[in-house]
């Protein structure tokens, strides 16, 4: 059975095809990150256009890709939240359309559920129970996960985001969007020693987060040491305080998912979401469950962050068992992954 499956909850258009007997044919990914960098962040209204631009002429190409033919799709899965509004009904009205045109079933796919099952795609995937670590640009989540569909949530940020907060961080900076990559390419180049940033919350009980505060600890530091400073030395600074802003974010991640996995009384470990594509996060985190004596999976980069491939991943989990919702369809911007229940029959 080969599902087509559909990303555009945000700035990038993803399409890819899963096979059910020969797992992932194809894939492709159209970034609006070009558009949207004049703007420093994601205009809804550009990426909702851009969706309906491209994302027929990229079904084509995917279905090219796989060398199959519309009429060889055997179900449709979309992502239907959250997300942004407009970008999530672009999909939705494609995919529709298109399970319409073919006379196949198409299924709503929570987003986040896409990044966590995203390790599943890799050669080596983890076994339920794990403890996810969802880590993107709009979420910051720690959740048990026995299974599809059964979810537990064990912490997630009060305020920021993780990737968010390397977004708005870099803007501060002057470094660009989207700022996790570039936050990234500058740390590498800072002195780890020159500034501590605090660890968010990890000094009291609790699985939550917080973020926003290191945001405002990068922009004070900057404001108390760039008077004056300008060519290299005040590149040099934001290399610093990229550095050690990063170390903060990455630290404060790593003391709670010990945490959280020594609670929830697993060893296995899954990170998802774009943040997880963060190599020092990698890095102090397989450090971290090495002491452990567990195992931590991630999906490979490019499915780190958003792509058509988790969602059809995602989608087959539910289409599988009959799960699919009728011709009426809705975005949901706002759509909570405790909500979810295992694969069934709905709609
Ligand atoms: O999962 P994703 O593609 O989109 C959402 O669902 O939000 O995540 C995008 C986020 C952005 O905030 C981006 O800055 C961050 O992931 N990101 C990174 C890295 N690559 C992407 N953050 C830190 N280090 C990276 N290498
Ligand atoms: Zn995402």
């Amino acid at each position: 059975m080969n599902i087509l499956g559909i990303e555009t909850s945000c700035d990038e258009t993803g399409v890819a095809i899963y096979s059910s007997m020969e797992g992932l044919l194809a894939h492709q990914l159209y970034s609006q990150v070009q558009l949207h960098a004049e703007y420093g962040g994601v205009v809804p209204e550009l990426a909702s256009r851009d969706h309906v631009r491209k994302l027929v002429p990229l079904i084509r190409t995917t279905l090219a890709q796989a060398g199959l033919q519309g009429s060889d799709i055997r179900g449709i899965a979309y992502t239907a939240g959250p997300g942004l509004a407009g970008a999530l009904l672009a999909g939705a009205a494609v995919a529709r359309s298109l399970a319409w045109t073919w006379k196949v079933p198409a299924v709503e796919v929570h987003h986040m559920e896409g990044h966590l099952l995203a390790p599943m795609l890799e050669e080596h995937p983890p076994a339920f129970p794990f403890v996810a670590l969802l880590v993107s640009g709009g979420h910051s989540m720690l959740v048990k996960v026995d299974g599809i569909g059964q979810y537990r949530l064990l912490g997630e940020s009060l305020d920021d985001a993780a990737g968010e907060a390397f977004d708005k961080t870099a803007k501060m900076l002057g470094l660009g969007y989207p700022g996790g990559p570039a936050i990234a390419a500058r740390a590498e180049l800072g002195d780890p020693e020159r500034f501590q940033f605090p660890r968010p919350m990890t000094d009291r009980p609790g699985l939550d987060f917080s973020f926003s505060g290191l945001k405002t600890y990068a922009l004070t530091t900057m404001q108390k040491e760039s008077a004056g400073l300008q060519g290299e030395a005040l590149e040099r600074l934001k290399n610093d305080i990229a550095r050690a802003f990063e170390d903060a974010v990455v630290d404060t991640l790593v003391i709670k998912c010990r945490r959280a996995l020594r609670e929830a009384g697993v060893n296995t470990l899954v990170l998802a979401g774009g943040v997880a594509a963060n190599q020092r996060l990698r890095a102090k985190m397989n450090r971290m469950m090495a002491a452990e004596e567990g195992e931590a999976f991630y999906p490979r980069l490019e499915f780190c962050t958003d792509n058509g491939a988790m969602i059809a991943y995602a989608g087959w989990q539910r289409l599988r068992v009959g799960e699919a919702q009728g011709l009426v369809f809705q975005a949901r911007p706002r759509w909570s992954l405790m909500d979810l229940q295992a694969p069934g029959i709905s709609g």
